[in-house]
Order: structure tokens, then sequence, then C-alpha cells
């Protein structure tokens, strides 16, 4: 049953439309627009988030008329809207859907974008704010912004905003990644770009925030004091499917660790900010990056674990090995599997491990941070049969299933002193329904609105490469050797338990 409190806690409280604008996207022809971006900006629609003012340029080398792109929108939003889609409202959006064919490089392309820009933004009445979203490769991502500069189409004058959104992956190490900072900062303001990681978008990601700092039991127990170790799990079902390409450059590490898991580690460490205005967030999260000691070559012997998945069953089904997935090398060395462990060095966390685990092909796909607590002392159940004490577990899920539990122990009924351990578990679902999204919308919406709390900004994305670095620089000299190293369908390599086993500890069991 639903309690006041949680009727009260879904009272609709309806926000402000965004601001009047034109969402440029490059790479419009591509999956991201038709499974993210378009189905997100409908929702907005849907809860009046977007200003009646708006309108969407799509702008890519395959050639379209607008008219074409119109309809293969509305094909697609069929496949891919979280909701029902109102005929009326979809009718709207499209007639604020523009297409126009171009080159990335080409600077004619941007001269004509420009014209067509100025007759969107009169026709729609959208006083002259752009946001341009780069969907494309990242290779493109340095050269759309000089281009932009060279049109000046990314000078904010008059009240005018223009804005950029990248999207990951920013950089493929710590020098790429200051190149591509420095490249764009040389168009672009810091307040001006947009660096996008989806993790942030998830609910239950922005709700670590709340659930850390809008209550006031357990700020005090979040430390070294009470905190024994936590483990952060992003485990995935899935292969690489059509991504071997792109994988086989980038690999486990670069793709997941720099960007969506030090969110959610920076999330579970970070002090209270000030406020919640961008910089003061985004200042404690970056404290937290550079508070992280990068691993000398020895540590990354000690500390990391790679592997890749060989074949194997998942969910009753064979599956290939890593090595036989479309483009993919037959003696590739990419990792598909990490395991960490890293220390913050802080008053607060010193000799508190974080333990960080991704893979591909795991029994099955889940998200969550798993914070466990000090044991208690054994003094008082010495003389009942009492084998050991279980620790205290508070399990932030992030997805699928998104909740909070908490293990403690409890005495078994009986008359002789026994204890057992029960969860006491909150489900999302139960509270507020589930609320479809693509978990762009809120993003989206910010940008509109000029708040960059939810975005990367540029120290923040070098600290985290500067934490990978040394990694990637041992992983690269000492090639692994036994890879495939862990069957798809299991939790990893064998090395991955004995990291945890070293530090007298071990990986939840996640199989229920
Ligand atoms: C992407 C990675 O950024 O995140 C993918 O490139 C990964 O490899 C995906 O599968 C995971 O996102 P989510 O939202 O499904 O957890």
């Amino acid at each position: 049953m639903v309690s006041v409190e949680a009727k009260n806690a879904t009272d609709e409280q309806p926000g402000q439309p965004g601001d009047p604008c034109v969402m440029v996207i490059f790479g419009a022809a591509g999956d991201l627009t038709k499974r993210k971006l378009i189905p997100a900006l409908y929702n907005l629609a849907k809860s009046n988030l977007l200003s009646k003012e708006f309108a969407v340029v799509g702008f890519a080398r395959a050639g379209m008329s607008t008219e074409e792109f119109r309809e293969k929108m509305s094909r697609e939003i069929r496949e891919f809207a979280t909701d029902q889609v109102e005929p009326g409202l979809w009718e709207w959006f499209t007639q604020r859907l523009h297409y126009m064919k171009g080159d990335f490089n080409d600077p004619n392309a941007y001269r004509k974008l420009g014209n067509l820009l100025a007759q969107v933004d009169k026709e729609h009445g959208t006083r002259g704010n752009y946001f341009y979203y780069l969907a494309t490769s990242p290779s493109y991502f340095s050269e759309i912004v000089r281009q932009l500069g060279e049109a000046g189409l990314a000078q904010e004058e008059n009240g005018r905003w223009r804005r950029v959104i990248i999207e990951k992956p920013f950089g493929r190490d710590l020098d790429s990644a200051r190149a591509l900072n420095r490249e764009i900062s040389k168009v672009l303001t810091e307040s001006q770009i947009y660096r996008i990681d989806h993790y942030l978008g998830k609910e239950t990601v922005q709700n670590i925030l709340v659930f850390r700092f809008a209550n006031g039991i357990f700020e005090p127990i979040w430390n070294r004091r009470y905190i024994d170790h936590v483990q952060i799990s992003v485990a995935e079902g899935i292969g690489v499917e059509q991504r071997g390409g792109y994988y086989e450059e980038a690999g486990t590490l670069r793709d997941m660790v720099p960007n969506h898991m030090f969110q959610l580690l920076t999330l579970t460490a970070m002090e209270p900010p000030i406020s919640f205005e961008a910089n003061a967030v985004r200042d404690e999260q970056a404290k937290v990056l550079r508070a992280i000691q990068p691993l000398t070559p020895e540590e990354v012997l000690t500390r990391t674990v790679r592997g890749q998945y060989g074949e194997g069953t998942i969910a009753g089904k064979r599956v290939p090995a890593y090595r036989f997935e479309l483009n993919v090398a037959p003696d590739s060395t990419t990792e598909t599997f990490v395991a960490l462990k890293l220390s913050v060095d802080n008053w607060r966390w010193a000799d508190v491990p974080f333990y960080l685990r991704t893979g591909k092909r795991l029994p099955k796909r889940v998200t969550e941070i798993a914070i466990q607590f000090k044991r208690a002392p054994f003094i008082l159940f010495r003389k009942t049969p009492v084998d050991r004490l279980t620790p205290n577990l508070l399990v932030l899920t992030i997805q699928p299933d998104e909740g909070i539990s908490m293990r403690f122990g409890a005495k078994v009924p009986g008359p002789i002193l026994r204890l057992g351990s029960v969860n006491m578990a909150f489900q999302y679902k139960d509270y507020f329904g589930s609320t479809p999204s693509t978990g762009y919308e809120r993003l989206l919406y910010d940008c509109m609105m000029g708040d960059a709390t939810l975005f990367q900004r540029a120290d923040m994305v070098e600290a985290g490469w500067s934490v990978v670095a040394p990694i990637l620089d041992v992983w690269k000299a000492l090639p692994p050797r036994s890879f495939p190293n862990y069957p798809a369908g299991s939790w990893g390599p064998r090395e991955a338990e004995e990291l945890m086993e070293r530090g007298g500890r071990q990986w939840r069991e996640m199989e229920k």
C-alpha cells in the first residue's frame, strides 16, 4: 500500500518549460537520435517542459529532405517511444523538425546551416538561442566546434545563448582529452560546454545526492569510522553487439571507468557541497577524483584485473567468445572486464578501499553501489551459537530494479539466541510507479535551462583520465597472456575474486 508520505512525495511539481531554442543535432541520421534524443524531446513536450518556441535541425551526411526526416522520425518513434505517442502532440512536434545534409568539415555547409538556422529561428520564434548536440564519431568533435566558431555560430551576444553538448568518449587518454579541451576552448567558454555522461541522467544516480544529503541519519556514519569498504558494480549481460570496431579501440577500462563508474564513485564519496549550484557540486566531485591515488606500476599488477570473455551460456543461450564477435580481431587483447581497488586519500576515506568492477557478458544486468559497514564487536554474542556477525550492508541499486536496501542482523525466533540476516528494502516502483524515460530528458532540459550541474567539467574529465592513465600504460606494456579468461555468463576471471580475497573480503553475490 502506498503511504500518505509517499503520495505527497509524488505530487506533481510542474517545472517551467525550457528556454525557447533550436537544437542542432550533428549526426542526426544515427542511432542516438532515433533511440534517445527524439523520444526524450517528445517526453519533454508531453510533460510541458519543452518551450512552444522550439525546433530541431538535424545535420548529417546522409541525403534526406526535411519531409523525409520527419517521416523517418515518425516511423522510428513508434519503436523507441517510452510511452504512448499522442498523434496531436506528435504532429505539433514533427512540424518543428528540419534537416540539412552536410559534411562536418565543409565550411560551406556551416554557412548554409547559419542561413537555415536564421530561417528556422524566425519561423519558430526561438530567439536566437541554439544548442548543438555532437552525436557524431569523436573524431569530428573538435572540427565541428572549430567550424561553428568560424561560421560565427558559437558566439553569444545580445542575450542569445549558444551551447554545445559533447557525447562520450571525451578523448581516449589524458593527452587526447587535454588536447580536445584545449581545442574547443579556443571557440567556447567553459560555461558553453556540456560534456554529457548519460549515467547522470539516471534518476537513481541523481538520487544518490538526495539520499545522502536530504537525510540526516546517514551522513554521520558515512566515513572511515563506520564503513569497511565500498563495492561499485556495473554488470552487463550483453556482449559488444554491433560495436566491435569501437570496442577494439576502447576496451572496458576506457568505455566505462573514467566516466560512468567515476560518476558513481564521486557522488558516493564527495563531501556535502555548499549548494546545488553546478560548480559547487562539481568542485566536490573533482576533489574526490584528485584524491584518488594514482597507482604505481607495481600496484597496477596487484590492484587491477582485466578479463575477456570466452564463449559461454547466458540465460540458457550459447553465446560466442569476444574474439568471434563482428569486427573483432581473432587474437584480440582488448579487455571486456575490469576490476580495480582504488583508495580515496582524504580524511573521510583513508583506508577504506573502493572496489570497482564492470564487464560484458556477466550473468545479468545490474548496476549497484554496496556500502559495507564494519562488523559490530563480537563480545556480546561470544557465548551464543553465532559463528560470525554479518556486517550491515547498504545497497543502492541503480538499475534495473531501482531501489535501496539495508541488511542487518535480527534474532531468529525461538528459545535460544540465534542471529539471522534480514533485509529492509525500498523499491522505487512501489512508491513512485515507473516513469518511462530515456534518461536524456533531464540532461537536455538542463542544457536548455543553462544548468551544467549534471555535466562534466574540463578538470573532472582530465582528473578521471589521470587516474586510469597508469593502468592504461602498464596494460599496454604487458599484453595479457591468458585471454579469454572468463566464460560468458560468469562473474569474471578468478583474479577478480582474488583481488577481494587478498583484503579478506568478497564480492557481493548478485544472483537473486
Ligand atoms: C555506454 C557504453 O556508454 O554505456 C556501453 O559505451 C555500455 O558499452 C553502456 O553498454 C551502459 O549504459 P547503461 O545505461 O545500459 O548502463
